[in-house]
């Protein structure tokens, strides 16, 4: 063989020993916990023969506690670029087989060069992790990447998408890079997200707790809010990923992708006439309002599990793809709560970030009372989702179904937060409050001192949903641009995206906006 053939036979011998990452006993485990190597993911996020791998040779340089014994071609993560649906994408995935994903100052150089490549190229960043945390034996060199990785996860916040899969565990501060990101996604069974494990927790506070109660899926999904989604298989949180960038652009300066649609625009649904019962107390599914009025119906939900009196999510209308927030009258009567507001504002401001046109549709009674969310500071939360429709400059389209009654009617994308087209039902009503409510504050003495208080209260509050209980009041004073027949809101929403495809508005100018935190 000559030389060069030689050289030849190295690479591809080394090139097979990198792929093997801890060796083969170590990714038979892998699999036995049903879990997939980080090759074997990234092989099934990426359209087939796209991956282009970086740092295949670049390996750990520590010499603390016999490190310089063994090491691996690659360390603890693979890293590249590929594509989905013919896109480019940056990932890396840590590779649990080398010192659990640990992570490493080289492992930190290896993900924040695919950073840095994404944010010149202006293309999506896709993390997929599964680690130990920080790689012990090397002290603050492993703190000090994981530093590089969040700064470089703050600056390309809003410049280009970041998805985070955690599909396995993520403990410590290696919590933080996810929680920077766009979205994260954790399956379910596998994979857990904390600061502190159970041994610490059960030192601190006495709390006994397993692994899966403190931070699996499950839990970040729908009681802390820190999981967009908990997906079954590790299948699922792939194709989830390539789903969900479906709907997002490349980076800021783009749009989404248009995607082609044979659902007609005009399509009129009937049903949507009868879909508010007549008792206003009772609720209808929101969920049927907005599978009926977007593109096939085809709506991915983000945040599902989460905060339930709202919904948001990504569909399209006539193949453009829009932001969806929602009141849901169907849980808590759709009334606004802190988690409600931190979630559907956390959604808002994504989509402007990533130009992508909000649609809200409105039914809410107003804000949650209480002590409860008082003492959690429902005020400060509240002020989240205001801020985020008045600073977003997307178009917005707002459909007002039901009630709009106090702040809430308010912060749900009013024309007074710069909201572009604001419809209603015949059936909105927008007022002050409710009724009941306001009748009882304006009229506590004399119901008190009338000859018959309950036909005296009935009576007000008649002459009170007269006045208020419809449209009308708030399309007088130009607050509302039309009120539109229930069954055409589909062909509505897609005119009123069409006239403000060219929208161009600046805030502004200055270093940033002090969101309420
Ligand atoms: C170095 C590590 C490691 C780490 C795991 N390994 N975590 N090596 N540094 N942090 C190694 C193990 O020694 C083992 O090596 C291999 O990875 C697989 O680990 P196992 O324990 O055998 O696997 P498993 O039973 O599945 O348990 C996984 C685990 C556990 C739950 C993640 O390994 C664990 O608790 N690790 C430590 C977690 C932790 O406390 N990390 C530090 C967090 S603090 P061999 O050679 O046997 O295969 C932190 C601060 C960052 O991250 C702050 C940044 C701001």
């Amino acid at each position: 063989m000559s030389n060069q053939l030689n050289k030849v036979q190295e690479l591809i011998d080394l090139r097979a020993k990198a792929r093997l990452g801890g060796g083969q006993k170590r990714i038979d485990s892998q699999h036995k916990k049903g879990k997939y190597t980080a090759r074997e993911r990234i092989a099934m996020l990426l359209d087939e023969g796209s991956f282009e791998e970086f740092d295949m040779f670049l390996q750990h340089r520590c010499t603390n506690f016999g490190m310089e014994k063994e090491s691996y071609l690659g360390d603890g993560v693979v890293t590249g670029s590929g594509t989905i649906e013919g896109r480019l994408v940056y990932v890396f995935a840590q590779d649990f087989t080398v010192f659990g994903g640990s992570l490493s100052e080289t492992m930190a150089l290896k993900i924040c060069k695919v950073m840095d490549q994404a944010m010149k190229m202006g293309a999506p960043v896709i993390g997929i992790n599964d680690s130990g945390g920080a790689r012990i034996q090397e002290g603050v060199n492993a703190l000090a990447g994981y530093g590089e990785i969040f700064e470089r996860n703050i600056l390309a916040s809003g410049v280009v998408p970041q998805i985070s899969a955690i599909f396995g565990p993520s403990a410590g501060g290696a919590v933080y890079s996810p929680a920077l990101t766009d979205f994260t996604i954790m399956a379910k069974g596998s994979s857990y997200m904390f600061l502190t494990g159970p041994k610490v927790v059960k030192t601190v506070t006495g709390e006994d707790v397993s692994q899966e109660q403190l931070g699996g899926a499950s839990v970040h999904a729908s009681k802390s809010g820190v999981a967009h989604f908990a997906i079954d298989t590790e299948e699922d949180g792939i194709s989830l990923i390539r789903h969900l960038l479906s709907f997002i652009p490349q980076n800021n300066m783009e749009e989404a992708p248009l995607k082609a649609c044979e659902d007609p625009i005009d399509r009129l649904e009937d049903a949507l006439n009868e879909v508010i019962p007549d008792n206003p107390n009772k609720p209808y599914d929101m969920y049927e309002v907005i599978g009926s009025i977007i593109d096939n119906g085809e709506f991915l939900e983000v945040h599902r599990d989460y905060a339930q009196n709202i919904i948001v999510g990504f569909a399209r209308f006539n193949g453009m793809s829009v932001g969806i927030v929602a009141n849901q009258p169907k849980v808590l009567a759709g009334v606004l709560d802190s988690n409600a507001s931190r979630k559907a504002a956390r959604f808002v401001r994504f989509c402007d970030a990533f130009n992508i046109p909000l649609v809200t549709l409105v039914d809410v009674p107003g804000f949650l009372p209480g002590t409860g969310q008082e003492y959690n500071g429902v005020i400060v939360h509240g002020a989240k989702l205001l801020y985020a429709y008045g600073e977003a400059t997307v178009p917005k389209v707002t459909v007002t179904l039901r009630k709009a009654y106090g702040g809430a009617y308010i912060v749900m994308s009013s024309k007074h937060l710069r909201s572009d087209i604001n419809y209603a039902w015949p059936s909105a009503e927008i007022a002050v409050m409710g009724a009941s409510g306001a009748i009882e504050v304006l009229y506590a003495k004399e119901a008190a001192n009338a000859e018959d208080p309950a036909a005296f209260v009935a009576q007000k509050e008649q002459e009170y949903r007269d006045a208020f209980s419809n449209p009308y009041n708030a399309a007088r004073y130009g607050y509302v641009d039309d009120v539109i027949e229930p069954r055409n809101t589909r062909f509505r929403v897609i005119r009123a995206l069409q006239q403000l495809a060219t929208k161009r508005q600046i805030n502004p100018a200055k270093k940033h906006g002090n969101l309420p935190l």
